[in-house]
């Protein structure tokens, strides 16, 4: 299996790193957890190129890549510390890349940094290349002009496929195991697969391949549900599982529209005949409206994985800095494209924006910036929705023309829009609505939103259940005029708000 990994890691898409060394750029840092793809990628630059390779860590010292960590006598002595390791990459003449494994600790020490600076004049003379290793982006300032950082892609889907193609030979080959792979089945694991790294994928399949003792369409479950526990640990995204579709929501027919008209952007024949792939609407309006459920139904509709971006975990310093954080999170989210990628209250998340120099010398500021390059820029087809509640602490920059397709308002529901959103709820509860008198419970409810229908029909179950009787329309009645909605008591901020929204964004109804 280690095999199956390393050799498609070699075939590896990291086209970049060789151009960068090609080009003689001294330093590169690279951001990875995969080092031993990383560790094969280099071998075979340089044997491209007719250097040799080399890495360093700080058990070891300066080794030739890819030596068995077994193997003692291969070792250059004395250069296990940091500074050594730095001299002896200074002193020797002949061609070579060096792999520094796991630096970022060492980049704290001022003359460890004050080496790297130097040797960045040297290394742009000669065939030589430093390369510093480490999963997490820790760049001080003195280095950054000296350093060029490399963003590893996670594999393509053309590296998971040989990975897997090469892992079922070898398994074939030894027979003990059963495979049964057809095409199809082979799709499904590679597209459940996408989002890891070769490893994390090699772990996902050897732990089902154990228990089940066979290769075939029955990992897929237990590949999914790993998959979803890496992405967690990795951070700031969560898989969501979300069946309803935009069926499951009331009113808002003119972003449903939207969404259907988009449904078939994302094939190849889209593509083909011209069309952008959507690049994500930002929905703002009142609370308990639909904003939410709107974003898990549209992934559903489109049949592409949700993945919810929670941005307080980006800033969360327990799992690594800020900004590598968000550029991890995107790159998950790239790697398992074509996906819906929901941020869901934009406005708390990124609110402290404008203070940022002040409140945490710029990281908020760095990493929202990072965010709408990302989103004015990217190619891939993954689908933003942003939502917000309030437009005060919206950073304006957000809204400038290149980041969304299109900003939609979300309003209490009209009339019309409360009878679907009463009728839909109550069909969630196995009732029939045409055993409702839903113009009735529409013309009680002006006022309400979708969240608040929602809870007046499940305390009107609740009366009903306790006095007895099926639920009727007098139950819900009573529900609504025992309920002020939020509308009444926060009707300032909501006419704020309709006033923002007029001319700037579309009606979502
Ligand atoms: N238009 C609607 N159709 C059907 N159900 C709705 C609608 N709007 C709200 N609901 C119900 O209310 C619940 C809460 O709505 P949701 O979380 O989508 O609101 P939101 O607009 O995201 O609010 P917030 O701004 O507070 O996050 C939903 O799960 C849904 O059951
Ligand atoms: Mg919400």
């Amino acid at each position: 299996m280690q095999e199956a990994a390393e050799s498609a890691a070699e075939t590896g898409d990291l086209g970049e790193l060789e151009t960068l060394i090609r080009a003689r750029y001294p330093i590169l840092y690279a951001v990875t957890w995969e080092e031993a793809r990383l560790e094969q990628a280099v071998i075979r630059i340089a044997r491209k190129l007719g250097k040799n390779a080399f890495t360093w860590s700080i058990t070891r010292g300066i080794a030739p890549a890819g030596a068995s960590v077994q193997s003692k006598k291969i070792l250059t002595a004395g250069t296990a510390d940091p500074l050594s390791g730095l001299r002896e990459v200074l002193e020797r003449m002949d061609p070579s890349i060096y792999l520094f494994k796991d630096f970022h600790p060492y980049l704290t020490n001022p003359e460890v940094v004050r080496t790297l600076r130097d040797l960045a004049g040297h290394l742009r003379q000669s065939p030589k290349t430093l390369i510093l290793l480490s999963p997490q982006m820790q760049l001080p300032v003195e280095l950054e002009k000296a350093v060029t950082v490399l963003d590893l892609p996670l594999p393509s889907y053309g590296e998971i496929e040989k990975f897997l193609s090469e892992l079922a030979c070898d398994l074939e080959k030894k027979g003990k195991i059963r495979v049964s792979l057809n095409p199809a089945a082979k799709e499904r694991i590679v597209k459940a697969l996408a989002g890891l790294t070769l490893e994390e994928a090699e772990n996902v399949l050897a732990k089902s391949i154990i228990l089940r003792q066979q290769l075939d369409e029955s990992a897929l479950p237990s590949v999914i549900s790993e998959k979803k526990q890496i992405i967690r640990k990795s951070g700031a995204l969560e898989y969501q599982d979300f069946q309803a579709g935009l069926d499951r929501v009331g009113g808002l027919k003119a972003l449903k529209d939207w969404f259907k008209r988009r449904q078939l952007a994302f094939t190849d024949r889209a593509r083909d005949f011209g069309l952008p792939a959507p690049k994500g609407i930002l929905l703002l309006g009142v609370q308990g409206c639909g904003k939410s459920l709107c974003a898990k139904a549209v992934s559903a509709a489109w049949q592409q994985p949700l993945l919810r971006l929670d941005v307080s975990k980006i800033f969360s310093s327990l799992v690594g800095s800020s900004e590598s954080n968000i550029r991890q999170a995107v790159k998950i989210a790239e790697s398992v494209a074509p996906a819906v990628l929901w941020v869901d209250e934009i406005d708390k998340a990124f609110a402290g924006v404008q203070s940022s120099a002040f409140s945490d010398s710029g990281t908020t500021a760095r990493v929202f910036g990072g965010f709408i390059t990302w989103l004015q820029e990217k190619t891939s087809p993954v689908f933003v929705i942003a939502t917000a509640n309030s437009v005060v602490s919206l950073p304006p920059e957000l809204l400038r023309k290149g980041r969304f397709d299109e900003i939609f308002f979300v309003d209490l529901p009209e009339a019309e829009e409360r009878r679907e959103i009463f009728s839909i709820h109550l069909v969630l509860r196995s009732r029939d609505p045409r055993k409702f008198d839903l113009p009735a419970l529409a013309a009680k409810s002006p006022g309400f939103s979708g969240a608040e229908i929602e809870q007046a029909v499940i305390s009107a179950l609740y009366a009903a259940f306790d006095a007895g009787r099926d639920l009727g329309t007098g139950d819900i009645l009573a529900a609504l005029g025992e309920t002020v909605p939020l509308s009444k008591t926060m009707s300032e901020q909501i006419e704020e708000m309709r006033r923002w929204a007029k001319g700037r964004a579309r009606p979502a109804f």
